[in-house]
């Protein structure tokens, strides 16, 4: 298990989640009370429900993004040499991970540090859970926002991205940093992201820019399920050699 401190992701969301588990679990036990039958079973059909998101959402934060990447990350079966990015890589997740399968090869994050989209966000945090997971010097940090990437074109042979790119906020937005992302890979680079809700959308828009094997799968029970329409996705797509 990792060894750095990778806080928790959209802090916010899970407060919320957690409240109306609260709220509904009290809301039940006032109805079972009262004996009001049916107010009883629709406030304790919510309370399972929330607090079955809950918990799925706690898990994928503090445990099972973690084992989920690993999985997806020894299937791309990396040689070591290769440069990769990570877009919007928070407090370091999936960074450090890659960075653990790199030899001569080093993986660049970029993020602008949100602590809406993830408690503690700051580039130093990351910085110094590279160097808890042994993995700096293969960690390279820069400041900067996905839409608008300070890369040339094809500078990297993969491109990863977690629960990060739903952050942007207008679908144009999203398809911007997707665009950016797949300008600075090399021809015959990879893309791989796991995220919810607009993953159809990155889909669509990397066929509209030439990628192809574009794929999606829903993830297993260890990344956050949500809701049917939110469930965690993960996307591979390959840019066409020239
Ligand atoms: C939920 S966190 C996930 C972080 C990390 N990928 C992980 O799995 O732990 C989403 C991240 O996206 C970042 N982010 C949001 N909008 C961004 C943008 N326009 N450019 C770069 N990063 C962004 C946030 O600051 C945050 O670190």
């Amino acid at each position: 298990m990792p060894r750095g401190k990778y806080g928790y992701d959209a802090p916010y969301a899970l407060l919320i989640f957690g409240s109306l588990t609260i709220v509904s679990g009290l809301g039940a036990l006032i109805a079972w009370w009262r004996m009001t039958t049916q107010a009883a079973a629709s406030f304790t059909l919510y309370f399972v429900l929330f607090l079955a998101n809950t918990a799925s959402f706690f898990y994928t934060t503090r445990r099972g993004k973690f084992f989920e990447w690993e999985r997806i990350l020894d299937r791309m079966h990396l040689r070591g040499d290769e440069r990769v990015l990570d877009l919007g890589c928070g407090r370091g997740a999936v960074l450090t991970a890659v960075a653990r399968r790199l030899t001569t090869g080093r993986v660049t994050g970029v993020d602008i540090w949100s602590t809406m989209d993830q408690s503690g966000n700051a580039r130093d945090v990351t910085l110094r859970n590279a160097s808890l997971e042994g993995v700096s010097d293969r960690v390279h940090i820069e400041t900067a926002d996905m839409r608008a990437l300070p890369f040339p074109d094809a500078a990297f042979d993969l491109v990863v991205s977690s629960l990060a790119i739903h952050n942007v906020r207008s679908n144009a937005d999203r398809k911007r940093a997707i665009a950016e992302g797949f300008r600075v890979i090399k021809p015959g680079g990879r893309i791989v992201i796991a995220d919810i809700r607009a993953t159809a959308l990155y889909a669509d828009t990397l066929r509209t820019l030439g990628a192809s094997e574009v794929k999606r799968q829903r993830l297993g029970w260890r990344f956050w399920w949500g809701n049917p329409v939110a469930a965690t996705t993960l996307l591979t797509a390959t840019k066409s050699q020239v």
